[in-house]
């Protein structure tokens, strides 16, 4: 038998990409997968962009590069934080495999076995995961509507020394929810006063389809050290694997040494094709659709959410991003209905898995981004009667019984940790 390293007992397998492999099945109606959706894929231009680098470019895009990414690409983020409210030098720009290596970049890079990483609860579940990986220890803060509480991470930065707070702003995954600027602010002021790094993570900023939007946390206080992640994944595709970290030089020059040792550097046939299309397509009449899309298939989840679960359901109305965060009514477990779900071939991600600590077992994620409104409307029809279901089998007292076998037996079953 092959002997692991004593830190893979810390790393739980990501209970929702067990999960999605029997939801993803053609016959399931599945809300589970954070997909954007597929026909909305640039494809046609990115064929083009490679067809164009390899006719005219091959010999660079097929050999290695420099770690730190393509320098056109590089400038090309560097300008958007800039006009984002980020202003950024190509030299501190980091082009990373997706945002997902940008966190583990950092996890390496600045996390000791024992240290402290302030998190939301819930939070993503692979930064949770990345972070384990580094025998990280989680403080959880208080989160609302309006983000993560300043008041309460105050009271944490004052009780303990923190390594690491990480930050979902936008849209979080999994709530949808966003920080208040007012919030935004006073977080970078605590960061810059306590001297404790940020981790702002930023994969679903430009997908706003309403309200006004807020500046990054990097960009609202020159002295708050913080490290601002961005992703093409939501935006072009997740397929291209390509991110970026933005941060000062110092920071930038840590990363680009953890990256060295994880994988070189990011494939230069992609970075150079897509800095090749953004030269000539036109980036925001592309996210003007994608925000037309998205918002469209938002409003038709919030509104066959409202017509078709009961009384006692709640969840987040979210201005933009991929997710509406539920709770379930009188204490039902989402574990437990994930099973009748699956029956009626629809599916989501029970909340349990996104929190560090103790869970919130009648909490679920559902995506919006990937199905079209008449599939979200028969889906969340389907699964507002599996919770009547519920209610009904529970009595008029409406005490939820505990009767399907629990997802977490599943799980169990399959080697997989629960939370
Ligand atoms: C909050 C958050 N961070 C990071 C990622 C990873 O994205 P990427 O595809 O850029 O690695 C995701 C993907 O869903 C996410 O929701």
């Amino acid at each position: 038998m092959i002997e692991l390293a004593r830190r893979m007992s810390c790393v739980q397998a990501s209970a929702i990409r067990e999960i999605l492999k029997v939801t993803e099945r053609a016959d399931v109606l599945s809300f589970a997968g954070g997909l954007p959706a597929p026909e909305a894929f640039p494809a046609g231009a990115l064929a083009r962009a490679h067809a164009d680098v390899l006719a005219n470019d091959a010999a660079a895009a097929l050999q290695y590069g420099p770690t730190e990414g393509f320098g056109p690409l590089r400038a090309w983020v560097a300008e958007r934080m800039t006009g984002r409210g980020l202003p950024a030098a190509p030299g501190q720009v980091l082009i990373t495999a997706g945002s997902q290596q940008g966190i583990d970049l950092v996890g390496k890079a600045l996390i000791d076995p024992g240290d402290t990483v302030v998190v939301e609860a819930p939070s993503y579940l692979a930064a949770l995961q990345s972070f384990s990986t580094y025998e990280a220890r989680f403080e959880t803060v208080e989160t609302d509507d309006d983000g993560m509480s300043a008041d309460a991470l105050e009271r944490v930065l004052l009780a303990r020394r923190v390594r690491l707070i990480y930050l979902v702003p936008n849209f979080q995954n999994p709530r949808g929810t966003t920080l208040s600027l007012e919030r935004r602010a006073r977080i970078a002021r605590l960061a810059a006063q306590h001297g404790v790094t940020v981790l702002e993570d930023d994969p679903y900023g430009e997908l706003r389809y309403r309200g006004p939007t807020l500046p990054p946390v990097a960009g609202l206080d020159p002295d708050a050290p913080v490290i601002h992640l961005g992703t093409f994944s939501k935006t072009l595709a997740p397929g291209l694997r390509l991110g970026y970290a933005v941060a000062d030089e110092r920071t930038i020059r840590a990363l680009t040494i953890a990256k060295q040792a994880a994988d070189l550097h990011t494939a230069s046939l992609t970075q150079r094709a897509v800095a090749r299309m953004l030269e000539t397509f036109d980036y925001d009449a592309h996210l003007g659709r994608l925000r037309l899309l998205y918002g469209e298939r938002l409003d038709a989840m919030l509104s066959s959410i409202e017509r078709s679960f009961p009384e006692g359901t709640a969840w987040t109305r979210p201005e933009g991003g991929l997710f509406v965060w539920m709770r379930l009514p009188c204490g039902m477990d989402a574990q437990d209905l994930f099973v009748d779900a699956m029956r009626e071939r629809v599916a989501f991600v029970p909340g349990a898995p996104f929190y560090p600590g103790d869970p919130c077992r009648e909490t679920l994620r559902l995506n919006f981004s990937n199905r079209p409104p008449l599939a979200i409307a028969e889906g969340m029809a389907r699964l507002g009667a599996c919770v009547e279901g519920r209610l009904r089998e529970a009595g008029p007292e409406r005490q939820v019984a505990v009767a399907a076998p629990s997802l977490l037996t599943m799980w169990a079953r399959r080697g997989v940790k629960a939370p």
